[in-house]
């Protein structure tokens, strides 16, 4: 034997006995591929059981998405670049100076599931930045058809404050969101990708004489529904009439924020928008990739465990394909990609019905 096939012989022999996998067995003979993943499956049975209803995509699932978003933008390379501090990203530190951020104009309503989550994140003493974001991820879980979010952990818990001004509003305009968004490192591609969240997600806050206004006619399924709806020209308010960053929505009981409104139609945005109305998984996929990166702003995420085992395998979608709602047809749509055509989609039969709010209990 050559002394070379010798060598690619023991390369082989080595590639085969070495690198053990680090297993760990946890509670209730789960087995995780890292044993600092063992504390996280603790926290999903108490999460699960006491913060989302036995496994719902309710309010408290909703606002545990939409925490993700708000801690995680807290973080500006402009700020960097000018020598101030920007902000840490996913850090927690919307729930360590929640008595600061939570005052924050955008950040209104926030200040419930911060405090709601509090007590978990103490009690299993894991990070608040590892916990908003496996918080979120279980959360989406929950959705039906929803996504099987990463959950990298190992944040460190100290952080300092946001500055104020970085999360985005809903009257802002698509221009000073697109600039928020890529001075957080995403792109309008991704922002567009990131809002598919408004998919299972309701406002308290804009009009608050409506509390538990969906955004879409399914909000507790993770489906394209709210990309449709949105861009059906609107034609109503639902609740007390036009209120700071709302638009007329299609549907009674369907509450449309001016920025998705705009966004879904701007023509940086709008090709992008309607693609993922053509194939739930394409959707998902999206979602899963923009979220690895959302969770990880201001972290090396070489640097962080890979505890993705632990988020559940969602459900399988129980729904089909889009549907327009009863009363409107494709000429109600403003089809706002000029690049493809918008896609064929079945009306929903009978006459137009009006969607039911599930105010915050
Ligand atoms: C482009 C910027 C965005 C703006 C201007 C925006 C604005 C809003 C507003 C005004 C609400 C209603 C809050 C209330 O009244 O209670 C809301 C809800 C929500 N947002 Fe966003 N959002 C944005 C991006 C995102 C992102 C990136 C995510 C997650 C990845 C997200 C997830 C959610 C969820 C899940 C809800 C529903 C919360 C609930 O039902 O309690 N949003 N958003
Ligand atoms: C994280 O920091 C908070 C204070 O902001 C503290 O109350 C909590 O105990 C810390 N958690 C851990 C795991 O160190
Ligand atoms: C809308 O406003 C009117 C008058 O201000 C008030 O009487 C009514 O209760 C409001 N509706 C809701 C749903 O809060």
């Amino acid at each position: 034997m050559s002394l070379k096939a010798l060598f690619a012989l023991a390369v082989l022999a080595s590639a085969v006995v070495a690198v053990p996998q680090p297993r760990a067995v946890c509670s209730q003979g789960r087995v995780a591929s890292n044993a600092a993943c063992c504390t996280w499956f603790d926290v999903l049975d108490d999460i699960q059981a006491n913060l989302f209803d036995g496994g719902e995509c309710g309010e408290e699932a909703h606002e545990s998405i939409r925490l993700t978003f708000h801690d995680a933008i807290g973080f500006s390379k402009s700020l960097i670049a000018q020598g101030k501090f920007g902000g840490g990203g996913a850090d927690g530190s919307i729930m360590a100076f929640s008595d600061i951020e939570t005052n924050f104009h955008a950040n209104i309503g926030v200040d419930e599931i911060v405090e709601a989550q509090r007590p978990f994140a103490l009690a299993h003493k894991v990070s608040f930045g590892d916990f908003i974001q496996f918080a979120g991820a279980v959360a989406a879980s929950n959705c039906d058809g929803g996504p099987r979010l990463q959950f990298l952990a190992g944040r460190s818990n100290n952080s300092q404050a946001s500055p104020d001004l970085l999360v985005p509003e809903p009257s802002d305009a698509t221009d000073k969101i697109f600039s928020r968004m890529s001075d957080a490192g995403f792109s309008i591609t991704d922002t567009v990708d990131l809002l598919i969240s408004h998919t299972v997600a309701a406002q308290d806050h804009v009009d608050p004489s409506i509390p538990g206004t969906p955004f879409d006619s399914t909000p507790s399924s993770f489906d394209a529904q709210f990309l449709v709806e949105t861009l059906i020209s609107g034609t109503l308010f639902t609740g007390n009439g036009s209120n700071v960053g709302e638009v007329e929505s299609a549907q009674h009981g369907v509450f449309r924020l001016q920025s998705d409104f705009e966004i879904s139609r701007d023509s940086r945005a709008a090709c992008e928008w309607q693609s993922l109305i053509v194939n739930h998984n394409t959707m998902v996929t999206k979602f899963e990739n923009v979220m690895k990166r959302l969770a990880t702003v201001g972290h090396n995420p070489a640097s962080l465990i890979d505890c993705s085992e632990v988020i559940p395998v969602p459900k399988a979608a129980t729904f089909g394909a889009p549907t327009l709602p009863a009363g409107t047809t494709l000429q109600d749509i403003d089809a706002s990609c000029q690049a493809t055509p918008f896609p064929t989609l079945k009306t929903d039969p009978g006459p137009a019905t009006s969607v039911v709010a599930v105010p915050p209990s």
